[in-house]
């Protein structure tokens, strides 16, 4: 038999299997590689397979054949049934080994070829957002979902969470397997815990895109809102946000100086909620520190505690992973026209069926499915008959903002991280510009409204049409505690009325 002189000594079960294998692996990967290719789907078990599954299968493959071929030769030289010299001889003018040499040459340059493509697309795949976001779809849904609906959307997720060069890309690979571990045995914390303590530096990452030298003065940002009454009456603050630079832009001064200088604080708790200590470096070496009156720290205290340098992600902890409050994500929907306005207490209705507790996404989905006709059944027999199919269209947007904000089975909805850019539902700004924070000569870190951004206009049912309020006008009468209270004291821990408040009742 021609294929058995051809095969020599690898002609036994353990090299004919190896065969096998390889030949099996080789069809698959370039199956699958062809597959992916033409469809240009990228299928994230497919691709565990394609480019580490049976890439290893091929190379085990391949090592059995010579592995079985050395067992027999060895056996045979043993047993002495014919004269073998200890290594094979290798002699271009016997045509059999000649081809045999050709042949071995060739497949060796495919079999590298394959391999190679194999673990380019490999390397390519697992900084993929496929890989990242979809692998293990039920811990990373919620990131994966808000990330995907975010200004960084085509960001991918190792441009943030790795960053350039190999020993950070060997770092989340080995971190990688440990989650991987966790995934499959259910070690991991349900939720995931915030901040991450080895993010990589931020100066590594954000500063490879955003260029902090080429900040400008200011941004013009309106905030719309909805008032949860009957008409839905909508409200309008149009700011002008005091962005500014860093000492080496044009205008050092505004919200970005922190960058400029060296800022370090302390934090007593892990969310770094709570700083009663902060260190301003100058760029002259000027040092000041400021301290919280209401609860200071011992200088002993001061010494032993690790202190952390402000970044970007101080402030910008969620440029990507951004989960909006019920009434937020209402407003948002009322402005752009997706849910019909004139529908009476709308945005009330649905941040109170929105903020109940639930315990699987299909429950919440058939519960807002059933409620939101019910209520306009029950009390607006006419709008519900009248407005059918805006009530209708209003039903899929709540549920879309449900499944975009709420995750149940990872515990994690619009309030679990806490967003430090501003300080309407949680502190943010205000953990240290809270008016509290003094430094030895009396100054604060100043609470002053103006500091940060100042009011163009304002549009609300308490300022007569036409008049330019002097500073923002809350919608209720409050008092002195405009300035006396944080504003995520009443916003996130307060009663029915405020809005996204009901959320933390619970
Ligand atoms: C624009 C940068 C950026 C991109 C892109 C990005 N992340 Fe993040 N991510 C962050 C930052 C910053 C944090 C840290 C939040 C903190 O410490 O409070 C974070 C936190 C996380 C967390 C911890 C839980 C949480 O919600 O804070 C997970 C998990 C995560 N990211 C996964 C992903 C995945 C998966 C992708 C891609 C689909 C991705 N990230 C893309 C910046 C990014
Ligand atoms: C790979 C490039 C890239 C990286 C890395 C990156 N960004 Fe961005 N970022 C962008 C782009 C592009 C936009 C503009 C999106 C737009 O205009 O819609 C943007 C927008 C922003 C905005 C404005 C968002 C808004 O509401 O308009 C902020 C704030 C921001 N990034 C912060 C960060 C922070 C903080 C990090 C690091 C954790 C980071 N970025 C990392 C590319 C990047
Ligand atoms: C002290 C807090 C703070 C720090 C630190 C900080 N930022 Fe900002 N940044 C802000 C605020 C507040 C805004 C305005 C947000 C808004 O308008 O919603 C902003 C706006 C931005 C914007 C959008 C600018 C625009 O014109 O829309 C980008 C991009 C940005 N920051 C990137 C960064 C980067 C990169 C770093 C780190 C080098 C950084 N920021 C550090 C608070 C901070
Ligand atoms: C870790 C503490 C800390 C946090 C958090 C913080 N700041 Fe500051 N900020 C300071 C300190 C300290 C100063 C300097 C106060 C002084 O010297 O009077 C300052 C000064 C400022 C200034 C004035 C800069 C100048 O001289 O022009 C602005 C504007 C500002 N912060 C905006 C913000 C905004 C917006 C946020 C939230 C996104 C924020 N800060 C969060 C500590 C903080
Ligand atoms: C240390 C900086 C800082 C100070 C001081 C400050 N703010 Fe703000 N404020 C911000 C930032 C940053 C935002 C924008 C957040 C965003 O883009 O989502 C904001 C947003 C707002 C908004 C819009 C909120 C919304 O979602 O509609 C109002 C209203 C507001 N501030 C009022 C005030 C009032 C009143 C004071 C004085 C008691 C004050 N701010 C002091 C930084 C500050
Ligand atoms: C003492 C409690 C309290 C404090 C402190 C407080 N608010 Fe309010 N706020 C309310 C209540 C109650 C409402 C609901 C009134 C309504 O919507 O008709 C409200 C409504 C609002 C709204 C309208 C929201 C919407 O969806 O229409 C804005 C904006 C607002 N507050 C901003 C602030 C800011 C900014 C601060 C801090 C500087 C602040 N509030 C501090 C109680 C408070």
């Amino acid at each position: 038999m021609a294929l058995r002189k051809y095969a020599g000594y690898a002609w036994n079960m353990i090299s004919l299997a190896g065969m096998v294998l390889a030949l099996t692996a080789a069809c698959l990967i370039i199956g699958f590689l062809s597959y992916e290719g033409i469809t240009g789907v990228e299928k994230p078990y497919l691709g565990l397979m394609t480019y580490f599954l049976f890439p290893g299968m091929l190379i085990f493959g391949l090592l059995l054949v010579p592995l079985g071929a050395y067992l027999v030769r060895n056996k045979k030289r043993k047993e002495a049934e014919e004269h073998i010299p200890p290594f094979p001889r290798v002699d271009f003018n016997d045509p059999h080994k000649r081809h045999m040499f050709i042949f071995f040459v060739i497949a060796s340059v495919g079999f590298v070829l394959l391999v190679s493509v194999a673990s380019l697309k490999g390397f390519e795949f697992t900084e993929s957002t496929t890989f990242c976001g979809e692998l293990c779809h039920v811990v990373m849904s919620p990131e994966h979902t808000a990330w995907a609906n975010s200004p960084h959307a085509k960001v991918k997720c190792v441009e943030c969470h790795v960053g350039p060069g190999a020993a950070w890309y060997v770092k989340a690979k080995l971190s990688g397997m440990r989650q991987l571990y966790a995934v499959a045995f259910h070690t991991y914390p349900e939720t995931i815990e915030t901040p991450i303590d080895n993010l990589r530096p931020a100066r590594d990452t954000c500063e490879h895109c955003h260029w902090p030298e080429k900040f400008y003065a200011g941004r013009q940002k309106v905030f719309y809102h909805y008032a949860p009454n009957e008409q839905n009456s909508p409200r309008e603050i149009n700011m002008l946000i005091n962005i500014g630079g860093t000492p080496k832009s044009a205008h050092s001064k505004g919200i970005h100086w922190h960058i400029g200088q060296k800022v370090t604080y302390i934090a007593t708790d892990k969310k770094r909620m709570n700083i009663p200590y902060i260190r301003v470096e100058g760029r002259d070496g000027k040092i000041t520190e400021f301290m919280d009156t209401e609860k200071p720290l011992t200088k002993a205290e001061i010494e032993k505690s690790k202190q952390r340098e402000m970044d970007c992600t101080d402030c910008h902890n969620r440029p990507t992973h951004i989960y909006r409050a019920p009434g937020v994500e209402m407003d948002e929907n009322f402005v752009s026209g997706h849910i019909d306005q004139s529908l009476p207490y709308m945005k009330k209705v649905a941040v109170e069926v929105l903020t109940r507790p639930y315990k699987t996404t299909e429950e919440a989905k058939a519960t807002i499915a059933k409620e939101i006709p019910a209520y306009y059944q029950k009390n607006y027999p006419q709008v519900a008959q009248a407005k059918a199919k805006e009530i209708a269209k209003a039903v899929t947007e709540v549920q879309d903002i449900y499944g975009r904000n709420f995750f149940p089975q990872m515990k994690v909805s619009w309030n679990t991280y806490p967003n430090n850019i501003g300080h309407f539902y949680t502190p943010g700004c205000f953990r240290c510009h809270d008016g509290k924070h003094k430094n030895a000569e009396g100054r604060i870190i100043s609470k002053d409204c103006n500091l940060c951004h100042t009011v163009l206009s304002q549009k609300q049912e308490n300022i007569p049409e036409g008049t330019k309020p002097n500073g923002f006008v809350h919608p209720v009468d409050i008092g002195d505690e405009i300035m006396k209270t944080n504003c995520s004291d009443c916003h996130s821990a307060g009663g029915q009325d405020v809005p996204g408040g009901e959320a933390h009742k619970k």
